[in-house]
């Protein structure tokens, strides 16, 4: 099982941005604990991160073939990208949606998602522990 983490724009900022909402974990504390977990389940984990939603679209179409799925926290994007869920929906591969903080309590601008109904799971409001969560749903 091959599977790559894909965050979007400003998850580079995470340990400082809006503690309050993320929490003080920073995305390279996530990704060390994502890659232990894959060691630990026999998964492949590779992790990106872009502000630039053509980086991601990029990604996304390399993914196809050289993974078996992937794990996504858009971010903003989310709530924007057609781009996105197109390409998602083009790989073919395995989804799962991942968000730190429940969007659904938040501002009304968070509550849709163009990545769900193309997701085989979403996960919100866990923190760190829904990257897990979706690592081990993909490995069970
Ligand atoms: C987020 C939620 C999004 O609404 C927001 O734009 C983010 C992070 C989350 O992980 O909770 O940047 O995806």
């Amino acid at each position: 099982m091959k599977i790559l983490i894909l965050n979007g724009p400003n998850l580079n900022l995470l340990g400082t941005r809006e503690p309050e909402i993320y929490g003080h974990t920073t995305l390279a504390d996530i990704e060390a604990r994502c890659m232990a977990l894959g060691a630990e389940l026999g998964a492949e984990i590779t992790c990106r991160q872009s502000n630039a939603e053509h980086a991601l679209v990029e990604e996304i179409q390399q993914a196809r073939g050289a993974f078996d799925a992937i794990i996504i926290n858009a971010a903003a994007y989310t709530h924007t990208s057609v781009a996105i869920h197109d390409a998602l929906k083009a790989s073919g591969l395995r989804i799962m949606e991942v968000h730190l903080s429940n969007i659904h309590a938040r501002e009304a601008f968070r509550h849709h998602s163009h990545i769900s109904p193309i997701a085989e799971g979403v996960i919100c409001g866990l923190g760190v522990m829904g990257y897990e969560a979706a690592i081990r749903a993909l490995t069970a």
